[in-house]
């Protein structure tokens, strides 16, 4: 077996996440005497205790919340640990929906630790206006009504009363979800409406984030084409102005009457055309049209803050710039019933009882690559910032305390080998610490499959039960990380990629931010001003698993 030996060490963890438990013993004895008295109360109360049993709540908050004590108290479970949550996460999500419909909307408190990282009252005001503009222009309102009329006559005359973003999915799981919170910023930005037109692989994942009125486009929306846009559709915005440019003249029908809609291709391979949508002047224009598509498979939110008109706005909504994702990305996507089902079972049979959870995430981008190499990779990593003990070839350790201090070590990855390989060490040898370490791996899917329905519901609930970990080790590139680092408010520790299939050194590193990378910033130049250069500010960084990459940080 390899293992790796501990090269020195430069500097601690950060563990304050980690330690930030209140004293959990002494608050589970002050709950127990409440736990038993309600418990009492449950039985001499069925109907009451049905109810509870269902984990429906028309109960009043307070009950619940004693609910929540008790069961942990009981249970010497996880959740009493911090007391009572705010379940509407400081001000993030709206109070007032169904629970039953949604559980993990308002249970997420109880499984997450409170977010060290605040949102602005401005952001929290900025939603529940979203929310109301939502609610009045949304699917089948008067005013939707009215803007579908314009769609379907083809003519843009400037009455209609709402503007919307649509958004179409592309690529992985992780992909769609880093879209679909850019899209969702830039319809904050421009006042525009979000409705989203999901492809049968996203069904029962994710509830509805909006009170009153749904995300989903209907069925019966009158686009042409649509879902199937491409860079040659006349209504693609690069083409337009593509043609513009090589039009020489003014007898451009676009640039004379708006269209109703524009698709923005805002992909990978995007080029210089299609990239104006990152500059100022485009902004202006694209002002006018009602209907903007946006179809990507990048995290673009970075570049609106080079938009001149947006930053006073995004400084309003984000002072701490990294928290973009964070705070969006937590109001956007809760896990449906059945999907948290799956997350919430496996959190208790393998994570929760754990001291400190930490989270392994692993994206073999070609599988050529040795496993023996990632394996490698992880634990130098993790020996040299202190994430995971070594272990001990030679002897047993026998614990002399019943102080039994344990890691549970969560493994996501599309094969099994470096998870087998690790967990098999843990069983055969000690920890050097006398740690207890479990290792545990939900599922090995061997291939992504974007399409399937099933996988990406175990991929959404592996996602999620990474955010829930204290550590993070991520895979550089994968759009997967970064969404679990995002959820989580995490800085994981990156594995920096080999091109060579030696060791990098250092192994891995730890990320400047928790926000996600934008691995393709565009680089065209706004009339003739290279705006995109500007904003490599301080809150605008080159990513650390990308070079070429932008991802927005903290200033310190
Ligand atoms: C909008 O149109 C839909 C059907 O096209 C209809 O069911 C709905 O009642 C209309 N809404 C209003 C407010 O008129
Ligand atoms: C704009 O178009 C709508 C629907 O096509 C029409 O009802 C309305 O009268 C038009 N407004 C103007 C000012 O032309
Ligand atoms: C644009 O103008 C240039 C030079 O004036 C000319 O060579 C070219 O053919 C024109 N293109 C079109 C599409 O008219
Ligand atoms: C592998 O690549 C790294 C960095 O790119 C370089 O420092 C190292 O010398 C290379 N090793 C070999 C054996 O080529």
């Amino acid at each position: 077996m390899s293992i790796v030996t501990k090269p020195s060490r430069n500097q601690q963890p950060s563990t304050s996440f980690l330690n930030s438990g209140v004293p959990e013993k002494r608050l589970l004895k002050g709950t127990l005497g409440l736990g038993f008295i309600l418990m009492a109360f449950l039985v001499v109360m069925p109907p009451v205790f049905t109810i509870l049993g269902g984990y429906q709540s028309p109960l009043p908050i307070w009950l619940r919340e004693v609910r929540v004590w008790a069961r942990g108290g009981l249970e010497d479970g996880f959740v009493a640990s911090n007391g009572p949550k705010d379940k509407l996460l400081g001000g993030l999500l709206p109070a007032g929906f169904h629970e039953g419909t949604c559980l993990s909307r308002y249970q997420s408190a109880s499984y997450r630790k409170a977010s060290p990282h605040l949102l602005s009252h401005y952001l929290s005001r900025r939603l529940r206006k979203y929310e109301a503009l939502h609610r009045r222009c949304g699917p089948n309102t008067a005013l939707y009504n009215k803007t579908i009329e314009q769609l379907k006559n083809r003519h843009n005359n400037g009455t209609a009363g709402c503007n919307y973003v649509v958004w179409i999915p592309f690529s992985g799981l992780g992909n769609r979800m880093l879209t679909l919170a850019s899209a969702f910023l830039y319809a904050l930005l421009t006042n525009r409406v979000l409705l989203i037109h999901p492809d049968a692989s996203m069904r029962d994942l994710f509830c509805e984030p909006f009170p009153h009125t749904s995300w989903l486009l209907p069925s019966d929306f009158p686009m042409k084409g649509f879902p199937k846009f491409s860079r040659t559709n006349p209504r693609c915005y690069g083409k337009m102005l593509r043609r513009k440019a090589s039009a020489n003249s003014s007898d451009d029908a676009a640039a004379q009457r708006p269209p109703a809609t524009v698709y923005l291709y805002l992909f990978h391979d995007y080029d210089d055309f299609d990239m104006h949508f990152f500059c100022e002047d485009d902004q202006q224009f694209l002002r006018k049209i009602p209907w903007l598509v946006i179809e990507s498979d990048n995290y673009f939110a970075p570049s609106l803050f080079s938009i001149p008109s947006y930053e006073e706005e995004l400084s309003r909504l984000f002072p701490k710039r990294d928290t973009v994702f964070h705070h969006l990305g937590r109001y956007l996507f809760h896990p449906t019933n059945t999907v948290w089902d799956m997350i919430t079972r496996y959190y208790q049979a393998y994570l929760a009882k754990a001291k400190e959870r930490v989270g392994i995430q692993i994206r073999i981008f070609n599988r050529g690559s040795p496993f023996m190499h990632m394996l490698d990779q992880i634990l130098a990593c993790s020996l040299r910032e202190n994430l995971l003990p070594d272990v001990n070839l030679k002897e047993p350790i026998v614990s002399t305390t019943n102080k039994v201090v344990s890691k549970a070590v969560l493994v996501t990855c599309l094969h099994s080998e470096v998870y087998e390989k690790m967990k098999t060490m843990y069983y055969e040898h000690p920890a050097v610490t006398g740690e207890i370490v479990g290792v545990y791996q939900p599922s090995h899917e061997e291939v992504q499959q974007t399409k399937e329905e099933t996988h990406n519901k175990k991929a959404w609930a592996e996602i999620y039960l990474l955010s829930l970990t204290d550590v993070l080790v991520t895979s550089a590139w994968s759009t997967f990380g970064y969404v679990a680092q995002g959820l989580g408010g995490l800085k994981p520790w990156i594995l920096i990629r080999s091109e060579n299939m030696t060791m990098p050194d250092p192994p891995c590193r730890r990320a400047l931010s928790m926000d996600p990378c934008f691995h393709n910033p565009p680089t065209c130049s706004c009339n003739g001003k290279r705006d995109v250069d500007k904003v490599l500010v301080s809150y605008v960084r080159h990513c650390e698993d990308l070079s070429s990459g932008l991802k927005l940080v903290h200033e310190a």
